[in-house]
């Protein structure tokens, strides 16, 4: 185990989170070091040079824990060894060593809603008879009706389903995900303990932070009244006003917990939250003593059009000058369809159905493409902090035609094949333009790639200077030179109804085109970064974003 002191240092006085950008890497699809087809900490280790060079300042590995793998690893087995499939407890020390000698940072994945089916403390639940104290670290009740035989409650499964399974003994749990995810009981004080020791298992690894999973999850209305499900969307998550299930009030104290936790160790360690929660309630997430960060997933959804982006970074900074933070973007991760192909759908489509409903033909990949890479400058731009997806950097779209034959996501079976689920966004990353699995790992991978990924590979990009990887690189260099240092911002005005831009307080203004016509660029003295065409008469393309001086 190394010293805290190993941890990288940084002449900005502000914590590297405040303005960071975190790259987050889906271990199971960055690259497979033995060959098996899945991805593992010892591709991940010998990709480093590749990530410093990119220009970013943290990554966050999603959950890396000893998992039967029904969630993609987010049902965790035992939260201090590591899956076999992606490497051993020493492998992840050597990383998070190795990441910090290349000045990057690692943000631990950490599942605290529920624990895998496969969990010690589930099995023994499971062995014991009901009403024994085991039992009450999930939520395991009996059922309604005279026999029992009705679930407790009409709550549902964001991914499909009753949210309640039956025990052979006759009581039922609770699982807000798949039946492989049991949640557990935060009212439970042997709970609140178990995480707090957890936490401080990696920290003393050298962790430098944790993205909290289902951060709005948690804390139960323990009489657990009926919902009316009527309408509940798959994979939506309601943001509505006093849920029994979601954002609950009592969340804080515990995230008070765990702050306090991390407090007690040097070297600016952070907590990132995804909260799907109402914009107004975010702050509560961020106040001194609670999350450094919270992901802005209004920015995610946000369609392609200039007033929506503009309202929704207004709202979101505002919001956060108040409490002292800085906002977190994020256009894309493993949950959603990645920004290239939603950009490619009409405003309005619902893309998370769009998969199996179509029309295929609502598709135009070719409008989408310029889209993302003006999307990728107006994020940089911003003050605060940005996350990039693996993948996102290459431009890669998502793969919705995967055969359904590979599909992997619970999302797919659980909803009645009625929704593919995440695994389009999750297919390997192609790193060369040939090999089994273009260059992923010396043998095919968990997911096919598409064919035509072979152009999309990184040492096809290195070479191209107009390509998505070079425009990403860029983008971070001069992000570290002109939009680092002061956290100041202001709309330009006059850009038109399709024109959105800002202005950083060093002098670095950001244009984005949301039109179908070029619009005039305001005043200026030098285009630093383009993600497409500018024309030399001093209009902006469709589609294209600038960063001017
Ligand atoms: C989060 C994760 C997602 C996972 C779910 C259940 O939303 O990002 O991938 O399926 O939590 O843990």
């Amino acid at each position: 185990m190394s010293s805290a002191t190993d941890q990288p240092s940084s002449s900005d006085p502000a914590p590297w989170w405040r303005r960071g950008v975190v790259y987050q890497v889906y271990v199971r699809s960055f690259a497979d070091a033995d060959g098996d087809g899945t991805g593992d900490i010892n591709g991940l280790r010998a990709r480093l040079p590749y990530l410093q060079r990119l220009g970013i300042d943290a990554i966050w590995i999603n959950p890396w824990y000893r998992s039967p793998l029904a969630d993609g690893g987010y049902d965790v087995a035992d939260y201090r060894s590591i899956e076999p499939r992606y490497g051993t407890i020493d492998d992840a020390e050597r990383l998070i060593a190795e990441a910090h000698d290349h000045d990057i940072r690692v943000i631990a994945d950490l599942v605290p809603n529920h624990t895998s089916d496969q969990h010690a403390w589930f099995r023994e639940a499971v062995a014991a008879a009901p009403g024994d104290p085991v039992r009450d670290r999930y939520h395991i009740r009996d059922g309604r009706g005279p026999d029992g035989s009705q679930p407790p409650n009409d709550w549902s499964s964001v991914f499909g389903g009753p949210a309640w399974r039956r025990l052979p003994d006759g009581q039922w749990y609770l699982h807000l995900f798949a039946p492989e995810q049991p949640d557990l009981n935060w009212e439970n004080e042997e709970v609140r303990r178990e995480f707090d020791a957890v936490l401080r298992f990696w920290l003393d690894r050298n962790i430098d932070g944790f993205r909290i999973d289902v951060a709005h999850g948690l804390v139960k209305d323990m009489s657990f009244p009926d919902l009316g499900t009527a309408g509940v969307e798959i994979l939506g998550t309601p943001r509505e006003a006093n849920h029994p299930h979601w954002d609950r009030d009592a969340i804080h104290e515990i995230v008070r917990r765990w702050r306090a936790v991390l407090d007690g160790y040097d070297g600016d360690r952070m907590m990132v939250a995804e909260a799907w929660v109402q914009p107004h309630r975010l702050p509560m997430y961020l106040r001194p003593d609670e999350y450094h960060q919270s992901f802005n997933f209004d920015f995610l959804e946000a369609p392609w059009d200039a007033t929506t982006f503009r309202d929704i970074v207004s709202a979101a900074t505002e919001a956060v000058v108040d409490i002292g933070s800085t906002s977190t973007w994020v256009l894309s991760n493993h949950d959603v369809m990645r920004e290239l192909t939603r950009y490619g759908l009409p405003n309005g489509t619902n893309w998370r159905s769009w998969p199996t409903t179509g029309p295929a033909e609502l598709l135009d990949v070719e409008r989408g493409r310029p889209r993302a890479r003006a999307a990728a400058m107006l994020l940089l731009g911003l003050p605060g902090s940005a996350y990039i997806y693996q993948g996102q950097e290459l431009g890669l779209p998502e793969v919705w035609d995967l055969p359904v034959e590979v599909l992997d996501d619970p999302v797919w079976k659980r909803s009645g094949h009625t929704r593919k689920g995440r695994d389009g966004c999750r297919v390997p990353l192609p790193w060369a333009p040939d090999g089994p699995s273009l260059g992923f790992g010396d043998g095919p991978a968990w997911l096919p790639q598409p064919p035509d990924w072979a152009e999309l590979s990184v040492e096809v990009q290195e070479s191209d200077a107009g390509s998505s990887l070079v425009l990403y690189r860029t983008a971070l260099e001069l992000r570290r030179r002109w939009a680092m240092a002061d956290e100041a911002m202001s709309f330009i005005d006059g850009l038109g109804p399709n024109g959105f831009g800002y202005r950083r307080g060093s002098g670095l203004a950001c244009v984005v085109n949301f039109g179908e016509t070029a619009i005039d660029l305001p005043d200026h003295q030098q285009i630093l970064l383009s993600s497409g065409d500018t024309a030399a008469d001093g209009t902006l393309a469709p589609d294209t974003a600038v960063w001017l001086r």
